[in-house]
Formats: structure tokens, sequence, C-alpha cells
């Protein structure tokens, strides 16, 4: 495969989980990661550095608009500008009714998986025109293909996010930026709380492949997804589920 050694990535939620795995793994590959996230990006930054990678840590809140612009302004004067976006940085609300969910928390989490999301696009998009291309891996879930129970404003954040994917995949293709979706499926990250043996087991059960998902099952996509060979895919939207969809 082609290295991808010296490209940049600029992952959100970083700092925990999924995006953690993804920023290991993209630095493992020689890519020098920004790790973004909310809290904890200087600690999985200096676990990079540790390791011989490539990282620095950046503080940030995706719903704030204006940050998004400061922070891919000073990738791109510090590294020369951003080769993969990871939008990944979500939140979820243990019980989340289409009757019940309050205003504040749909605007919250709304937020956090949809807006900020949007704001990540934006902000690379344009240095990616100038570039000449570039790759954009939005984290969505599988609750945003399928129904679930009390997941009800995230999986419309989820889904509107597969929406916007496509949607910019075939506004910018001809700028050779590709726009992919991933949809985990249950995944061992602290998202999921103090989930019991007995529902950790039932989730097993549920799933072909008889496990929970692992961060790298994830960042080993998103990180492929950057590659040249990756160079045909574009508005995709690709389950890592371990098989639970496909029943
Ligand atoms: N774990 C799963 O089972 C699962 C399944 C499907 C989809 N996902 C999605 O994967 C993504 C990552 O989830 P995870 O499981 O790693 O969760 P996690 O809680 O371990 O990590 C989420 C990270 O996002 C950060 N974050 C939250 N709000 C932020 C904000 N406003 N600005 C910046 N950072 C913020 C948090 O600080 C945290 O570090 C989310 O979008 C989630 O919806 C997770």
């Amino acid at each position: 495969m082609e290295s991808l050694s010296g490209k940049v990535a600029l992952i959100t939620g970083a700092g925990s989980g999924i995006g953690r795995g993804t920023a290991l793994h993209a630095a493992a590959e020689g890519m020098h990661v920004v790790v973004a996230d909310i809290k904890n990006s200087d600690g999985v930054a200096e676990e990079i550095k540790a390791a011989g990678g490539s990282a620095t840590a950046a503080a940030i809140d995706t719903t704030d608009d204006g940050a998004w612009g400061l922070l891919v302004d000073q990738i791109t004067r510090d590294h020369g500008g951003v080769d993969l976006l990871v939008n990944n940085a979500g939140i979820v609300q243990p019980v989340d009714n289409a009757a019940s969910t309050s205003n504040e928390d749909w605007a919250r989490i709304v937020g956090v998986n949809q807006t900020g999301y949007f704001y990540g696009m934006r902000a690379v998009i344009p240095g990616m025109i100038e570039r000449g291309g570039g790759a954009i891996v939005n984290v969505a879930s599988v609750a945003g293909l399928v129904g679930m129970l009390n997941v009800f404003t995230y999986a419309a954040t989820k889904g509107a996010v597969i929406a916007m994917s496509k949607q910019a995949a075939i506004e910018y293709a001809g700028s050779k930026i590709r726009i992919n979706v991933i949809c985990p499926g249950i995944i061992e990250t602290p998202i999921l709380g103090d989930i019991t043996p007995e529902l950790k087991a039932y989730c097993e059960s549920q799933t072909p492949l008889a496990r929970l998902g692992q961060p790298l099952d994830i960042g080993a996509m998103a990180v492929h997804l950057a590659r040249p060979e990756s160079s045909f895919i574009t508005g995709q939207v690709i389950a890592i589920d371990g098989g639970w969809t496909a029943q």
C-alpha cells in the first residue's frame, strides 16, 4: 500500500474511544495527527509522541464555528493543510424519545452530532480544493440506518450525517474530495457508560460475529479511506458492525 507518511489527519473526539483509536492508527501509519477534542486532547497527543509518532493537541468545542476557522488556519500555517478530516466527536443521551426529549437536549445533540460535522466540513473543504483534494470521513452510526430504542435525537443526527455526506460527496467529487461515512455498530468505548455484563452478553448474542467492536475496527477503515487505494470510493456508507445490520 502507498504510504500516508507526512499527510495530515484532523480527528475530532480523538481524546477517547473511536477517535483515540483512529488517531493512534493514523499516527502509526506515519500521518501527523491533530488530536482535537473538548477534553483530553493533550493526553492522546502525548501518547502518540511517546510511541514515536507526530501529533499536536487541539482543545476545541466542535460546536464553535469560530474555533474551527482558527484551528484549520493554524494547521495550514504549520503543516500545509488537512489531508484527512475525521468528524467523530459525538454525544448520546441515555433515554431519548420522540414524546419526551426536551428542546434543550434536542439542540445539544444536534449541535455536536450534526452541526459540528457541518462546521468541520465547511472549515476544511476550501483548503482541500486549493490543495487538489482530500478525504473526509464522517462517523455516523447504525442508528442512522435502522431503528433502535431510546435514541431518537441521536438517530436523527446520524441519519442527517449520512444525507449531508452524500450531498457533499457529489458536490465536491470534481475537486477530488472524497467524503464517506462509517456507521459503527456497538463499539467498546466510554460512550457505552457502565455496560453490565448481561447487556454486553446480549449485544454479543445479537451480533453475527459474536463480539463487540473495538476502536481500531473503525479507525483502520477511517485511515484506509484516506489512502490513494481508496481513490474511487466516495459517497459511501460503510457499516462496521459485526454483521448486525445484515440480519
Ligand atoms: N461506541 C459505540 O458503540 C458507537 C456506535 C456508533 C457510533 N458511535 C459514534 O462514534 C463517535 C465516537 O464515539 P465513542 O464511542 O468513541 O465515544 P467517546 O465518548 O469515547 O468519545 C467521544 C469523544 O467526543 C468528545 N466530544 C464530545 N463533544 C464534543 C465537542 N462538542 N467538541 C469536541 N469534542 C467533543 C468527547 O470529549 C469524547 O472524547 C460518536 O460520533 C458516536 O456517536 C459510537
